[in-house]
Formats: structure tokens, sequence, C-alpha cells
């Protein structure tokens, strides 16, 4: 092969066959192999990360090197400049955030040679999504959304050749089932990743098990997905980094005293030995890279080149080892060709534990508020993405700002940014960016309403500060102000909504003009003294509505005097008869010690249960070493200095005794209080926490938990969520694989909760939902707690280099939010009226308010009906795909073995469909053209004669407009989410 001496040479020869030219991308790239010879597929790679010690800008553009030396532009420049220069060499990007900033900025030339080398087969992309995501703290909806993002971009520019195959989730710390089940759905052929418990990951060394099959979903079919864990972390052999951040040598070839060709080779050939024996075939895949590494590519590369030549020069002196450039897809290729068996897994790779003293659950809970905060940008991207498809908002300016909301939501799913494991400076610069994006989107939100209902001059204003009972719009007065709801549910919803108030009588009518009953109610006052929080709103306006879509109320002032109509009272001084404080509403009654102040029993659905709630500190140990036995908690590390010191200290209550709402309100230090409330006709029971600031005075980092007692005899096992999906058993301090090292016997249990944990005996079942990705566990039988927030003064040592100390106007970080506890009876599934609640408590009603003396009325006519829609089938997406296409995602979240189905005609007509098709779960390929590889199981029995594929697990939709309706029925079984694109024009 020659090697062109110059790039501006090769553009132009190529250019002249680039129109001639066929798509040689996929498996036809992939390089040759040699039979009984070790295989070595060499991975050049850099790891970018969408934000970490830098903001996402400053990675790209290279500023502040000092604080970490990197720049993702010069990256793609020369790599793509060395890519042009040797057609075997190859390289994968991977983050679609960095690569599509790039692209646009490059000559048309530059473009035109980047998608002749995609086509070639040359640069592949590996996973695709905006960014490499998070897989304990994400929630499914996110993730899916930033797959779409990616891998439409990367559509629209390459067309197939742009669509990854393998998911390459590096970095995260730890991997979700979900996960992996996401990857089958998008018809990916395998995923890799680099960090695994690291008692099992020597284990899977020793027995040849770091490359499996896992059995991703408990209910799909076709759900099994190759996995493969990565042999030296992502991180080229020891002494085999070339890149400019390295010291290593290069490969020294010409005639001098330190020609090493001998030395390096024979080193390298020893590690690539080695390393074969933990794995089970002829091939091993070998990343080059690491991370931001390839600044100046042409130092990689060139050794590169160096040390595969001499390598294989060895295999005429009787050497057995083949080495080459290659891909993930290529390495990945050969494996299914060569149809051997690989062991199974079933469940998940949390928690992860570095060493003995570092289970990564900490991460879990890092940054509650910004954990928050993306939770609340997806419900409000939600929201808009299908007022934008109801009100056919099609400019470009409402295209850019939900494009806008969209990047930004992608790039919070990165595994710094949601994780909490970023520096603060850049924590900071990912609120600006989501705040920045959820405004912009605001307008389209507001155009969409404006059009959706007769009030077309409506403000339509958001209140992100609903939480702590501020909003802007109502500070002043509520009077004559229109609260404008929308619910991204299929079906209509019954729920409560709060506004925030002045203490005054107010009356609200709904668009028919009937009078809706409500309340108002007080704000415990630990809320009204969070400083910085203007005071003007010391109550709170309750009224329950139902709503299908879009429903307006009319708030106003009555003239009339205050109304007295509800009691209010400190216990002990009012119900100081008995020692016991009963709070009912129809369905769940509560019983508080009122000498303690703290909850006895709940009744709910039938059975009683003595139920205690307390909140408990984990303190830290100081100061820290970088050593394994010093090690503090930290960002990523959860790592108490010894056990719990539970706060039984007497709490404080008052009594609200409302028609629609009870509050208990609960005192239980200077920086912890509680309400605990119960609405009529409500079966559940929520619990909001305001906890901080975090005293550190005594300077010891403190973890702050919330903790459930009971009476249930769960026997060490527990259940959580998997990225707000499908439910996994845990038992405590055991794993599938594996006796984990338990020498943080706390920290060790506990996994991600990002929905809800349970627990259960023969006869009732205890859940909790949260409201934002959190760590949980279940320490005793009976017991299930979740960690709130976080104050640290140390680092953990894993490279983010701060304490996670978080301040607000000079002090810790105070964070609020809500625990939802539901008893009820044990059952074999999860729990299908959960998921339910799940789904209202993720996607509940947006307030957006307006000034008006009259109630608006929504444009029946332009809300689709979903009420063919079965109970348990939600629509997970509604959203514009592209221009006159809209992609509707729904998903059947029973999870009870009945298969659902209804007709989509409905809605079809009513958004002038003209065809329907079926895709895969990212909703950029096409379902029909779905094939992926299918890999034969240990102990599955014979191995079938010629290699086999997954297809689409199901005969896909598709029809068009001339079809009888019969031809759009869907069918769902349980947990299955299906994709569809709708085409609203023929296409020209
Ligand atoms: C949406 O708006 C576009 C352009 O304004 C128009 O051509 C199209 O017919 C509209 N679609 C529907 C379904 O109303
Ligand atoms: C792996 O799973 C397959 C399919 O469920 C099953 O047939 C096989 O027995 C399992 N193998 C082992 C070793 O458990
Ligand atoms: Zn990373």
């Amino acid at each position: 092969m020659e090697y062109f001496s110059s790039l501006p040479v090769f553009i132009t020869l190529f250019l002249l066959n680039t129109a001639a030219s066929e798509a040689t991308c996929g498996f036809k790239a992939c390089p040759d192999t040699k039979q009984n010879m070790i295989n070595v597929h060499l991975v050049p790679h850099s790891h970018d990360d969408v934000g970490w010690l830098k903001t996402v800008d400053q990675y790209y553009y290279g500023s502040q090197n000092k604080i970490q030396h990197a720049g993702v532009q010069y990256i793609l420049d020369t790599v793509v400049e060395e890519l042009l220069k040797d057609s075997r060499r190859r390289f994968i990007q991977v983050e679609t955030f960095f690569f599509a900033k790039w692209y646009s900025e490059q000559t048309e030339t530059i473009q035109r040679a980047v998608k002749k080398l995609v086509a070639d087969g040359r640069l592949e992309f590996a996973g695709g999504a905006w960014s490499m995501n998070d897989e304990a703290t994400v929630n499914y909806q996110s993730v899916i959304d930033q797959f779409n993002l990616g891998l439409r971009y990367l559509k629209d520019i390459f067309g197939d050749c742009g669509r990854p195959s393998i998911g390459w989730q590096i970095d995260p710390f730890g991997h979700s089932r979900e996960m992996a089940s996401i990857f089958a759905q998008m018809g990916y052929n395998g995923e890799f990743f680099a960090r695994m418990d690291y008692v099992d990951k020597k284990k899977r060394m020793e027995e040849q098990g770091m490359e499996m099959i896992w059995q991703s979903s408990e209910y799909l079919k076709n759900s099994n997905i190759f996995t493969g864990m990565l042999y030296n972390h992502y991180s080229s052999p020891p002494g085999f980094c070339f890149d400019i951040n390295c010291q290593d040598a290069p490969i020294i070839d010409g005639e001098s005293y330190d020609n090493n060709v001998d030395k390096r080779v024979s080193d390298f050939i020893d590690y690539v030995k080695t390393m074969s024996k933990s794995f089970r075939s002829t091939h091993i895949m070998v990343p080059m890279g690491d991370d931001f590494q390839y600044e100046d590519a042409a130092v990689n590369f060139k050794n590169m080149d160096k040390l595969i030549k001499y390598v294989n020069d060895r295999q005429s002196g009787g050497s057995q080892v083949n080495v080459f450039y290659s891909t993930p897809s290529c390495y990945l290729y050969e494996l299914h060709q060569l149809q051997q068996t690989w062991p199974n897994k079933t469940e998940d790779f949390f928690p992860y534990s570095s060493d003995s003293h570092s289970y990564w659950t900490g991460y879990f809970t890092s940054r509650p508020t910004q954990k928050r905060f993306h939770r609340d940008g997806n419900h409000f991207f939600q929201t808009v993405k299908q007022l934008s498809v109801l009100a056919n908002l099609t400019s470009p300016q409402h295209a850019e700002d939900l494009e806008n909301l969209s990047q930004a939501m992608g790039i919070m799913q990165h595994h710094d940014a949601v994780t909490g494991t970023e520096k603060q400076a850049v924590a900071r610069d990912y609120d600006r960016m989501l705040y920045k994006a959820i405004v912009g989107a605001e307008n389209s939100a507001r155009d969409a309403l404006r059009s959706l209902t007769n009030l077309t001059s409506g403000q339509f204003e958001s209140c992100l500060e609903l939480n702590i009972s501020v909003c802007a719009f109502t500070q002043n007065s509520a009077n004559n102000v229109v609260v404008t709801l929308v619910s991204p549910l299929a079906h209509a919803s019954t729920q409560y909504v709060r506004i925030p108030v002045e203490n005054n009588n107010y009356i609200v009518t709904d668009e028919k003009g009937r009078e809706v009953p409500s309340e108002v109610i007080p704000v415990p006052w630990q809320v009204l003294a969070i400083e910085h929080r203007s005071n003007d709103t010391q109550h709170e306006l309750v009224f329950k509505a139902t709503v299908a879509k879009i429903a307006n109320f009319l708030i106003r002032v009555l003239p009339s005097p205050k109304s007295v109509d509800h009691e209010y009272f400190p216990i002990g001084k009012a119900m100081d008869e008995t020692d016991v404080l009963i709070v009912e509403n129809s369905l769940v009654k509560l019983t508080f010690d009122t000498t303690t102040g703290g909850l006895k029993t709940i009744s709910m659905n039938g059975l009683t249960e003595n139920i205690q709630q307390s909140f408990g500190i984990y303190k830290g140990f100081r100061g820290n070493n970088g050593e394994a036995k010093n090690r503090s908690s930290g960002a990523y590390v959860f790592r108490p200095n010894g056990g719990i010191e539970i706060l039984s200290n007497k709490a404080d209550i008052s009594f609200y005794n409302g028609t629609r709402v009870k509050e208990v309100h609960q005192h239980v230090n200077e920086w912890i209080s509680q309400v605990i409330r119960l609405y009529e006709g409500v079966n559940r029971v929520e619990f909001e926490w305001l906890v901080g600031p975090i005293p550190t005075n005594d300077e010891v980092g403190k973890e702050i938990i919330t903790r459930f007692s009971s009476n249930i005899s769960s026997k060490g096992r527990f259940y959580t969520d998997s990225n707000g999906r499908e439910m996994l058993e845990r038992e405590r301090n055991q794993r599938e694989h594996f006796d984990p090292d338990m020498s943080e016997a706390i920290s060790g249990n506990y996994y991600p909760v990002t929905g809800q944990i349970s627990l259960q005996d023969g006869e009732k079942r205890l859940t909790l939902l949260n409201d934002r990705a959190q760590g949980g566990a279940s320490l005793m039988d009976g017991e299930l707690e979740l960690m709130l927030h976080r104050r640290l003064l140390s680092d953990d040592a894993f490279g983010v280099g701060e304490a996670l100390n978080e301040t607000q106007y000079g002090t810790g970080l105070i964070a609020r939010g809500k625990v939802y506890l539901i008893l009820d009876v044990a059952t074999e599934k999860p729990n299908h009226a959960e998921r339910l609640v799940q789904h209202e408590l993720d996607q509940h009603f947006w307030k957006f308010f307006s000034k008006s003396n009259s109630v608006p009325h929504v444009n029946k006519d332009m809300i689709p009906d979903f009420t063919d829609f079965p109970r348990s089938v939600e629509l997970l997406s509604f959203e514009q795909y592209s221009k006159e296409q809209i992609l509707i995602r729904v998903e059947n979240f029973n999870t009870n073995g009945n298969v659902v189905s209804f007709n989509l005609y409905p809605l079809f007509t009513s958004l002038s469909g003209y065809q329907i098709w079926e895709t895969t779960l990212d909703g950029n390929m096409k379902l029909i053209d779905m094939k992926r590889f299918k890999f034969n199981q240990d102990g599955s029995g014979s191995i079938p004669s010629s290699v086999e594929y997954f297809y689409a697990p199901h005969s896909p939709l598709s029809a068009d407009s001339t079809m009888a309706a019969s031809e759009f029925v869907v069918t769902l079984v349980p947990m299955q989410i299906r994709t569809f694109i709708i085409l609203q024009k023929p296409i020209s």
C-alpha cells in the first residue's frame, strides 16, 4: 500500500471518483484476518467527555488547557487528515455532539472527504448518541431521545453508512440492563464497556467470561445482546500509548543506537498472548486511545503503522500474531462468524466497585438539584414536543428552539453530567445551557398554546421554582390568572394542582365556567425561611383537575373576607388528649406518635403496617491521600465512616387538616424538615423533604438519607428499577456471578433508584417512588432507604479533583423533593398500578400561566383522540421527526402477561397521515430492515450450521391512507415499545 505524501493531492484524487464509487462501509470494509493466528483488532479511538473537568466548549476548542489538555476540534482535524493518508487506517467516532459541531465548521471539500471515509468504513460511528450517556441515573425516555437525536443527525449526513451498530459505553460507572435492552431494540449487534466490579472482572478474566450474551429484558423477545468487557480499561496497552499526552517511547526503527523494534514487538506480542488467554476466540480487540487523545493524530498513526508492520513481519519467522487496524463492529463480525458459544448474563452491572473501599454508589445521588432539573428538562421537552405537533408549529425558529432543548438534554445525559461527577464550574455551565434551552422552548410552547386555545395573546409562562412555591406570575396577585395545564400522558389524568398565592379567598373555574372546589393552604415556614426566596407568596391554592392533553382554569380573587374553613395547628396544643395523631383520607390512614412526632402506622389497600420514617446521616472520613484505605466519599464514591446516625430526636409537628389535602409538617432539626401529605382520593402518601444547608462546621462531610422501616419480612430481597423501566431483584450482599467484596457493607448494597424501590413478603409490598435519581438500599429486612443529599469535604481521588461541596448564596445548597409511598398486597410481578403512578409523577401536568379575566377554551378539533389506547399503553413520544414526518412511540407498561391491541387509524387520519411505517426504537431505521447478530449461548444445545440473526420481533406495521383501518392495528406484549413514523405528505 502506497502512502500519499500530501493531503491535497489525495483529496483531488478521490473527488474524481466519488460520484461513481459505491459505499463499501459495513462488513465489506472489514480488514482481512488470518486463520490459526491471534487476530488483533487495533481500534483507534478517543474518549471525549461531553463536559467533565472543563465545559463542553472548553473541551471542543481546547481552552483552559491548564485544567486538562484537551481540544476535540484538533482531534477531528488531525484524525481525518491521517485517515486520508492510508486506506487501512481506521478510527471510531463516538460522541455525536462533538462530531456535529466540528463537521458544521468544515469546508465542503473536507465534508466530502469525511463522507467518503464513512462510506468506505474507515471512519466508523460507534455509540453515536449525542453523548455517551450514564446508565445509573438516566431515565429511558431521555436515553431514547438522545439516540434519536444522534442517529438522526448521522443518517441525515451519511445515510446508512453513518448508522452505528455497536454500543460503546466504555466509561460509565456500571451498566444497566435497560441500556442493553435499548441497544437491542435499536438493532445494535452488541455493546462494549470497560468498568465492572473488580472481583467480577478478575473472575471473568480467569474463566474467559469477559464476553457474554446479556438477556436484556425479562419480557421482550429477541432481547439477547452480545456484551464485551474490555481488558485494559479503554486504554492502549501499557507502554504503547503513542499519543502526545503520553511518555511512552515511539517505535524507533531507523539505524540508531536507540532502535527498539525488537523489544517493542516482543513486548506487544507478549501482551496480546497474555490477553488472549482471557478471551475465548482467536480474535481480540485492543483499543488504541484514551481520554482526549489524537490531538496530533500523525504521532499516533505513524507509530501504529510501524507497530503493525513489525509485528506482522515476525509471521515469516513463525509468529502467530496478526495485527491490523479495525473497528468494534468488524471485531464483532468476526466473533459472530466463528459460531462459538458465550456465557449468559441476566442481571446488571451495579454497583461498580474498583477496589475494596470504592463502591461507586455516591454518584447515584450526587448533585440532587441538578438531577431534578434534568428531570424537569425532560418533562418540559416532552410537553413542548407534543404541543408543537398539536399546533403544527413548522417555522424554522420553532424547530431550532426545540432542537436546542433536544441537544441540551442530550448533553445532560453524559456520564459526567447527570451523574454529578463534573467540576462545579462545569455543573454551572450545564445548568446555564439547559436553562437557556428551556427558555427558548418556552416560546414554542407559548406559540403552540396561542393557537391551541382562543387565548391568542396569552403569555403562557412557566414557573421553574414551583418546588419552593415561587412563581413570578402569581407573586403579586393571582387574580385573573389563567392556568393552562398540559398533560403529556395519553389518557385523561386527575391530579391535584398547587399554585403559589397570597392568603386570599379564591374562586377557580373551569372552561365551562363551573366552579372547581379549591382551598388555600399554608406553605411550611421552613420553606418560607429559605434565604433569597422571594417571600410574597406564603400559601398555595390547591384544586383537583382532570386533563386530557390541555385544559384551562381561571383563578379569581373573591372580595369577601378570608374564609376560615381550615384548621392548622401545632400538635400538643390542640390535640393533647391523646398521644396518637390520626391523619386520614378515604383511602389511607396514617397514625403519628405525638410524643416523638414520627410516623407509626400506615393503613391502605386493606392492609395495616407499622412504618416508621426517619432521616439519617452518614458521616465521612476526613482527608484522603488517594490510597484506597484512606478514601473518603466523593462525587463518585460513597464511603461512610461507620454506621448511620438516625435523627430520632423529637420532631415538632403541626397538622393541617383540609378537605382536599391533609398535611403533617415535621421540623426535624434546623436544616431538615418535611411535609407528609395525603390528598383526598389519592392512594399514596407523599413525603416532601427539605434538606440543607448541610452543616460542615465540624469538618465532616455528610450524606443524608430517608429511611422507612417496617415489619415486612423481606428476607434480604428488594427490587429497584432499571432506568425507570423493568425492575431487577436485588439480594443483600449477593451478586449474580461472583462473591462480592463487602468490606464496605453499606455502600456495597446501594443501587441506583431512578423510579422506584420495593420490598415485600408473602403478604405486603412496600414501594417508594422518587422524583429524581437517587441511591437506595435495603440494609435490613423490612427497611428501605434513599439517599437525598450529600455535602462532602474531600475528593475521592477518581479524577474530578474537587470535593462535592455544593453551595449557593454562600452556604450549603438546599434541596427539596418528594418520595411517594405505596403499601399494597404483595404481587408476583412488578405492580402495574405503581408504573401508572410513576408516569403520572414524571409527566404530571405542566402549568402555564397567563393573565386573562375570562377562561379560555381549547380548540378541541386540534387535539387528537387517544381514547382508543388501552389503559396500560402510554404515549412515550409524540413529536415532529422532520418536516412532514411525525414520530409516535407507544409503550405497554403492563407487566402482567396481557397482550393489548388498539388501532392507530384515528390518530393517523387526524394527523393527515399519508403513510405510516414502523422503525427501530430510535426512530431512524425501518424496522423491516433490522437485522442483528444472534449469538450462541453456553448450554443452549447444538450450534446451528450457519450464522443466525435477529430480525424484527413481529411483523412491522406498514400502511398508507388507501388501506383499510384494520391495517393499522398495533399489538403490544407486556413492556413492549413500538415506534412509528407518520408521513403527512407523499415524498415528491
Ligand atoms: C402544517 O403547516 C404547514 C405549513 O404551515 C401546512 O402546509 C400543513 O398543511 C399543516 N399541516 C396540518 C396537518 O395542518
Ligand atoms: C443460557 O440461556 C439459554 C437460553 O435461555 C439456556 O438455554 C441455557 O441453558 C443457559 N445456559 C446456562 C449455562 O445457564
Ligand atoms: Zn468519560
